[in-house]
Protein backbone atom coordinates (compact mmCIF):
# COMPACT_ATOMS: atom_id res chain seq x y z
CA UNK A 1 0.00 0.00 0.00
CA UNK A 2 1.17 3.52 -0.70
CA UNK A 3 2.10 5.99 2.13
CA UNK A 4 0.21 9.09 4.30
CA UNK A 5 2.76 11.62 5.57
CA UNK A 6 1.40 13.34 8.70
CA UNK A 7 3.43 16.03 10.32
CA UNK A 8 2.46 16.80 13.86
CA UNK A 9 1.80 13.24 13.91
CA UNK A 10 2.42 12.62 17.66
CA UNK A 11 -0.64 14.20 19.42
CA UNK A 12 -3.66 15.68 18.82
CA UNK A 13 -5.88 15.62 15.03
CA UNK A 14 -2.43 14.30 13.30
CA UNK A 15 -2.45 11.17 15.68
CA UNK A 16 -5.90 10.50 14.68
CA UNK A 17 -4.89 10.88 10.85
CA UNK A 18 -2.84 8.30 11.38
CA UNK A 19 -5.46 5.86 12.90
CA UNK A 20 -7.56 7.14 9.97
CA UNK A 21 -5.49 6.14 7.79
CA UNK A 22 -3.51 3.06 9.11
CA UNK A 23 -7.49 1.55 9.08
CA UNK A 24 -8.06 2.12 5.66
CA UNK A 25 -4.50 -0.04 4.79
CA UNK A 26 -2.26 2.94 4.28
CA UNK A 27 1.59 2.74 5.52
CA UNK A 28 2.70 5.56 7.68
CA UNK A 29 5.45 8.55 8.11
CA UNK A 30 5.04 10.11 11.02
CA UNK A 31 6.53 13.60 11.50
CA UNK A 32 7.51 15.52 14.62
CA UNK A 33 9.71 16.57 17.15
CA UNK A 34 8.63 13.93 19.95
CA UNK A 35 9.98 10.29 19.23
CA UNK A 36 8.71 8.21 21.98
CA UNK A 37 4.94 9.44 21.02
CA UNK A 38 5.68 8.83 17.15
CA UNK A 39 7.37 5.73 17.73
CA UNK A 40 4.24 4.59 20.39
CA UNK A 41 1.82 5.28 17.57
CA UNK A 42 3.21 3.91 14.48
CA UNK A 43 4.10 0.28 17.19
CA UNK A 44 0.10 0.54 18.36
CA UNK A 45 -1.27 0.92 15.07
CA UNK A 46 1.29 -1.43 13.31
CA UNK A 47 0.25 -4.09 15.51
CA UNK A 48 -3.94 -3.25 15.19
CA UNK A 49 -3.58 -2.86 10.83
CA UNK A 50 -0.44 -5.03 10.25
CA UNK A 51 0.25 -1.74 8.13
CA UNK A 52 4.31 -0.67 7.94
CA UNK A 53 5.62 2.88 9.62
CA UNK A 54 8.24 5.28 9.78
CA UNK A 55 9.43 7.86 12.04
CA UNK A 56 11.04 11.13 11.13
CA UNK A 57 11.89 13.61 14.42
CA UNK A 58 12.03 16.83 13.30
CA UNK A 59 11.60 20.65 14.32
CA UNK A 60 10.00 22.01 11.46
CA UNK A 61 10.50 25.70 12.36
CA UNK A 62 13.59 24.99 10.81
CA UNK A 63 13.26 25.48 7.04
CA UNK A 64 16.39 23.43 6.71
CA UNK A 65 14.87 20.68 8.66
CA UNK A 66 11.98 20.62 6.21
CA UNK A 67 13.83 20.50 3.38
CA UNK A 68 15.69 17.39 5.03
CA UNK A 69 12.68 15.78 5.71
CA UNK A 70 11.09 15.93 2.05
CA UNK A 71 14.60 14.43 0.86
CA UNK A 72 14.34 11.56 3.06
CA UNK A 73 10.36 10.90 1.84
CA UNK A 74 10.93 11.87 -1.46
CA UNK A 75 11.74 7.96 -2.75
CA UNK A 76 8.68 6.70 -1.13
CA UNK A 77 5.06 5.94 -3.00
CA UNK A 78 3.01 8.64 -0.93
CA UNK A 79 -0.79 8.69 -1.62
CA UNK A 80 -1.06 10.85 1.06
CA UNK A 81 0.18 14.17 2.82
CA UNK A 82 -1.14 16.04 5.99
CA UNK A 83 0.10 19.89 6.29
CA UNK A 84 -0.59 19.75 10.22
CA UNK A 85 1.71 20.22 12.72
CA UNK A 86 1.29 23.72 14.03
CA UNK A 87 -0.07 25.77 17.15
CA UNK A 88 -1.50 28.82 18.68
CA UNK A 89 -0.97 31.75 21.18
CA UNK A 90 -3.47 34.35 22.41
CA UNK A 91 -3.35 37.58 23.95
CA UNK A 92 -3.23 41.16 23.70
CA UNK A 93 -0.81 41.93 20.70
CA UNK A 94 1.63 45.06 22.66
CA UNK A 95 2.25 41.87 25.69
CA UNK A 96 2.86 38.84 23.62
CA UNK A 97 6.02 36.84 22.80
CA UNK A 98 7.87 38.04 19.50
CA UNK A 99 9.74 34.94 19.53
CA UNK A 100 7.07 32.56 19.93
CA UNK A 101 5.54 34.53 17.41
CA UNK A 102 7.86 34.27 14.80
CA UNK A 103 8.38 30.06 15.67
CA UNK A 104 5.01 29.90 15.00
CA UNK A 105 4.76 31.77 11.62
CA UNK A 106 8.14 29.19 11.17
CA UNK A 107 5.63 26.52 11.58
CA UNK A 108 2.53 27.60 10.42
CA UNK A 109 3.25 28.94 7.60
CA UNK A 110 6.75 28.76 6.36
CA UNK A 111 6.71 25.03 6.85
CA UNK A 112 3.94 24.79 5.29
CA UNK A 113 4.22 26.58 2.50
CA UNK A 114 7.36 24.48 1.64
CA UNK A 115 5.63 21.01 2.17
CA UNK A 116 3.13 22.70 0.06
CA UNK A 117 5.61 23.28 -3.22
CA UNK A 118 7.88 20.21 -2.64
CA UNK A 119 4.25 17.87 -2.96
CA UNK A 120 2.49 19.60 -5.31
CA UNK A 121 5.52 18.58 -7.53
CA UNK A 122 6.04 15.27 -6.25
CA UNK A 123 2.48 14.70 -6.74
CA UNK A 124 2.61 16.18 -10.08
CA UNK A 125 5.20 13.91 -11.21
CA UNK A 126 3.08 10.61 -9.92
CA UNK A 127 0.32 12.18 -11.39
CA UNK A 128 -2.16 12.42 -8.25
CA UNK A 129 -2.22 12.30 -4.80
CA UNK A 130 -4.03 14.20 -1.65
CA UNK A 131 -2.53 17.40 -0.29
CA UNK A 132 -4.81 17.99 2.84
CA UNK A 133 -3.54 21.22 4.75
CA UNK A 134 -4.46 21.99 8.25
CA UNK A 135 -6.18 25.54 8.74
CA UNK A 136 -8.85 26.55 11.07
CA UNK A 137 -11.94 28.12 11.49
CA UNK A 138 -10.25 31.17 12.17
CA UNK A 139 -8.99 31.19 9.03
CA UNK A 140 -12.34 31.90 7.60
CA UNK A 141 -12.71 34.66 9.44
CA UNK A 142 -11.70 38.35 8.67
CA UNK A 143 -9.18 38.50 11.80
CA UNK A 144 -8.96 37.37 15.42
CA UNK A 145 -8.23 40.34 17.72
CA UNK A 146 -6.62 38.61 20.70
CA UNK A 147 -5.28 36.05 19.50
CA UNK A 148 -3.90 37.54 15.95
CA UNK A 149 -0.91 36.18 14.88
CA UNK A 150 -2.87 32.62 14.95
CA UNK A 151 -5.22 33.16 12.95
CA UNK A 152 -3.76 35.53 10.73
CA UNK A 153 -1.53 32.72 9.78
CA UNK A 154 -4.56 30.15 8.88
CA UNK A 155 -5.66 32.97 6.99
CA UNK A 156 -2.71 32.34 4.90
CA UNK A 157 -3.55 28.43 5.06
CA UNK A 158 -6.82 29.21 3.97
CA UNK A 159 -6.07 31.18 0.97
CA UNK A 160 -2.85 29.29 0.12
CA UNK A 161 -4.52 25.80 -0.35
CA UNK A 162 -8.19 27.73 -2.72
CA UNK A 163 -5.67 29.10 -4.88
CA UNK A 164 -3.90 25.89 -5.42
CA UNK A 165 -6.92 24.17 -5.59
CA UNK A 166 -8.12 26.18 -8.42
CA UNK A 167 -5.16 26.50 -10.34
CA UNK A 168 -4.43 22.14 -10.44
CA UNK A 169 -8.92 22.15 -11.39
CA UNK A 170 -7.92 25.06 -14.25
CA UNK A 171 -5.21 22.38 -15.22
CA UNK A 172 -7.59 19.46 -15.40
CA UNK A 173 -5.24 17.99 -12.75
CA UNK A 174 -5.62 14.65 -10.77
CA UNK A 175 -3.73 16.09 -8.03
CA UNK A 176 -6.09 17.35 -5.12
CA UNK A 177 -5.50 20.16 -2.35
CA UNK A 178 -7.69 21.22 -0.13
CA UNK A 179 -7.88 22.94 3.51
CA UNK A 180 -9.27 21.53 6.91
CA UNK A 181 -11.38 24.06 8.41
CA UNK A 182 -12.06 23.18 12.09
CA UNK A 183 -13.34 24.86 15.23
CA UNK A 184 -12.44 23.89 19.00
CA UNK A 185 -10.74 20.36 19.09
CA UNK A 186 -10.08 18.71 22.16
CA UNK A 187 -6.16 18.38 21.74
CA UNK A 188 -3.55 19.56 23.20
CA UNK A 189 -3.39 22.71 21.25
CA UNK A 190 -4.60 25.42 23.95
CA UNK A 191 -1.88 23.94 26.47
CA UNK A 192 0.18 25.31 23.95
CA UNK A 193 -1.50 28.37 23.05
CA UNK A 194 -2.34 28.78 26.57
CA UNK A 195 -5.87 29.44 26.61
CA UNK A 196 -9.47 27.55 27.45
CA UNK A 197 -12.10 27.82 25.07
CA UNK A 198 -15.02 29.64 24.64
CA UNK A 199 -17.09 26.84 23.10
CA UNK A 200 -17.23 22.75 23.40
CA UNK A 201 -14.83 21.16 21.58
CA UNK A 202 -15.54 18.03 19.15
CA UNK A 203 -12.90 14.73 19.35
CA UNK A 204 -9.52 15.02 17.39
CA UNK A 205 -10.86 11.22 16.62
CA UNK A 206 -14.48 12.78 14.98
CA UNK A 207 -12.19 15.64 13.34
CA UNK A 208 -10.19 13.60 11.47
CA UNK A 209 -12.75 11.03 9.94
CA UNK A 210 -14.53 14.09 9.03
CA UNK A 211 -11.28 15.52 7.28
CA UNK A 212 -10.82 12.25 5.33
CA UNK A 213 -14.21 11.47 4.07
CA UNK A 214 -14.19 15.82 3.14
CA UNK A 215 -10.68 14.86 1.57
CA UNK A 216 -11.77 11.51 -0.28
CA UNK A 217 -14.93 13.33 -1.89
CA UNK A 218 -12.38 16.33 -3.33
CA UNK A 219 -13.88 18.92 -0.94
CA UNK A 220 -11.88 22.39 -0.92
CA UNK A 221 -12.83 23.62 2.13
CA UNK A 222 -13.73 21.21 4.72
CA UNK A 223 -15.33 22.34 7.99
CA UNK A 224 -16.05 19.68 10.20
CA UNK A 225 -19.39 20.59 12.13
CA UNK A 226 -22.87 21.76 11.58
CA UNK A 227 -22.10 24.36 14.40
CA UNK A 228 -18.73 25.93 12.89
CA UNK A 229 -20.60 25.46 8.54
CA UNK A 230 -23.39 27.57 10.49
CA UNK A 231 -20.96 30.06 12.35
CA UNK A 232 -18.92 30.26 8.60
CA UNK A 233 -22.41 31.32 7.17
CA UNK A 234 -23.15 33.54 9.96
CA UNK A 235 -20.21 35.53 9.48
CA UNK A 236 -21.04 35.94 5.99
CA UNK A 237 -23.93 37.38 6.17
CA UNK A 238 -23.15 39.76 9.05
CA UNK A 239 -20.96 42.79 8.25
CA UNK A 240 -17.22 42.15 8.64
CA UNK A 241 -16.32 44.70 11.51
CA UNK A 242 -20.00 43.12 13.46
CA UNK A 243 -17.57 39.85 12.75
CA UNK A 244 -14.36 41.08 14.20
CA UNK A 245 -16.08 42.44 17.47
CA UNK A 246 -17.60 39.07 17.74
CA UNK A 247 -14.64 37.39 17.16
CA UNK A 248 -12.97 39.99 19.67
CA UNK A 249 -15.07 39.33 22.25
CA UNK A 250 -15.33 35.73 21.99
CA UNK A 251 -10.86 35.77 22.37
CA UNK A 252 -11.27 37.73 25.42
CA UNK A 253 -13.49 35.28 27.26
CA UNK A 254 -10.68 32.84 26.21
CA UNK A 255 -8.68 34.68 27.94
CA UNK A 256 -9.72 36.03 30.66
CA UNK A 257 -9.42 39.62 29.66
N1 LIG B 1 -7.32 22.00 18.49
C1 LIG B 1 -8.02 22.91 17.86
O1 LIG B 1 -9.00 23.46 18.40
C2 LIG B 1 -7.71 23.27 16.44
C3 LIG B 1 -8.69 23.96 15.69
C4 LIG B 1 -8.39 24.31 14.38
C5 LIG B 1 -7.17 23.98 13.83
N2 LIG B 1 -6.24 23.30 14.58
C6 LIG B 1 -4.96 22.99 13.95
O2 LIG B 1 -4.76 21.58 14.00
C7 LIG B 1 -3.36 21.30 13.87
C8 LIG B 1 -2.98 20.24 14.89
O3 LIG B 1 -3.13 20.78 16.20
P1 LIG B 1 -3.80 19.97 17.39
O4 LIG B 1 -5.04 20.67 17.78
O5 LIG B 1 -3.84 18.54 17.09
O6 LIG B 1 -2.74 20.32 18.56
P2 LIG B 1 -1.62 19.47 19.28
O7 LIG B 1 -2.21 18.29 19.97
O8 LIG B 1 -0.86 20.47 20.09
O9 LIG B 1 -0.71 18.93 18.08
C9 LIG B 1 0.23 19.76 17.42
C10 LIG B 1 1.20 18.87 16.65
O10 LIG B 1 2.10 19.72 15.94
C11 LIG B 1 3.42 19.29 16.22
N3 LIG B 1 4.35 20.41 16.18
C12 LIG B 1 4.25 21.61 16.81
N4 LIG B 1 5.35 22.34 16.60
C13 LIG B 1 6.17 21.59 15.84
C14 LIG B 1 7.47 21.78 15.31
N5 LIG B 1 8.19 22.89 15.55
N6 LIG B 1 8.03 20.79 14.58
C15 LIG B 1 7.35 19.63 14.35
N7 LIG B 1 6.12 19.40 14.82
C16 LIG B 1 5.56 20.35 15.57
C17 LIG B 1 3.35 18.67 17.62
O11 LIG B 1 4.37 17.69 17.78
P3 LIG B 1 5.68 17.82 18.73
O12 LIG B 1 5.31 18.66 19.91
O13 LIG B 1 5.98 16.38 19.06
O14 LIG B 1 6.72 18.42 17.85
C18 LIG B 1 2.00 17.98 17.58
O15 LIG B 1 2.12 16.70 17.02
C19 LIG B 1 -2.65 22.65 14.05
O16 LIG B 1 -2.24 23.13 12.79
C20 LIG B 1 -3.73 23.55 14.65
O17 LIG B 1 -3.52 24.90 14.35
C21 LIG B 1 -6.49 22.95 15.86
Amino acid sequence: MSYAVITGASSGIGKHFAAVCASQGYDLILIARRKEALEEIGKVLSERHGIEYKVLVADLSDMEEVKKTYEEIKSFDIDIFFNNAGLGDAGRFTETDLQKELFMIDVNIKALHAFTKYMLSYFKDRGEGYLLNVGSSAGLLPAGPFMATYYASKSYVVSLSRALAEELKQEGSRVYVGVLCPGPVNTEFNDVANVEFALPGISASDCAKAAYRGMKKRQTVIVPTATMKLARLGSRLLPEPLTVKITAHQQKKKKGL
